[in-house]
């Protein structure tokens, strides 16, 4: 049984943990790590299973520069699962519980950077056949994705995209 929480303080060792095993392949995780611990509006859940953390993922804000000015969003940063309990669908219970957390709010996109066939079943696109650009250059425009939360604004959401703070 895997519960999914909000992350608190006593948490933040072991996330570091998780994100340093699940990404250790990758480097480490870098930029979003400070996060966790001075940001408040970021969302960022943690996977538990008999008082063990199993998995994390951070959700922090956007920026999307359109024509017509700044719009907000949020972009999933981090989605890291302990090695050990990968592929038992704890990665998809916490992008599934961040992002029913984010279509109650009036958030109308979300973007990730990354495996662009983990991201589509939760309805992620490619960036680039809808108009969303990358703050970084040389990400494969297959890793660079969106997610419409609001549907009624797909047509007018374009420009680049930036992780507020990075
Ligand atoms: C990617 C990750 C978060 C997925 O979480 P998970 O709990 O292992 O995955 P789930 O059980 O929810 O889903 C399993 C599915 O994910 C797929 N999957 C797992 N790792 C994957 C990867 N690196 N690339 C593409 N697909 C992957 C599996 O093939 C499986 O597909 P299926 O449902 O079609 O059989 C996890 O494997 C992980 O932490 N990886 C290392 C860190 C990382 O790469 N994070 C994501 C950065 S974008």
């Amino acid at each position: 049984m895997v519960d999914i929480r909000p992350q608190q303080a006593k948490d933040l060792e072991a996330i570091a943990r998780i994100n340093a095993d699940a990404f250790a392949e990758h480097g480490g995780t870098g930029s979003f790590d400070r996060f966790r611990e001075e940001r408040t509006d970021i969302i960022s859940l943690v996977a538990e299973s008999e008082g063990q953390l199993l998995g994390h993922v951070l959700f922090s804000p956007v920026v999307l520069d359109t024509p017509d000015g700044p719009v907000n969003g949020m972009g999933l940063g981090q989605l890291a699962v302990d090695p050990v309990h990968q592929n038992q669908g704890i990665g998809t219970k916490l992008s599934e519980a961040g992002l029913e957390k984010l279509r109650d709010t009036d958030c109308p996109f979300v973007i990730v950077i990354g495996h662009a066939k983990y991201y589509p079943r939760f309805g992620f696109e490619k960036g680039v056949t809808n108009n969303f650009v990358c703050q970084w250059e040389g990400i494969p425009d297959n890793s660079f994705m969106v997610l419409f939360l609001d549907e009624s604004r797909r047509l007018e959401l374009a420009g680049t995209a930036r992780f507020d703070g990075l």
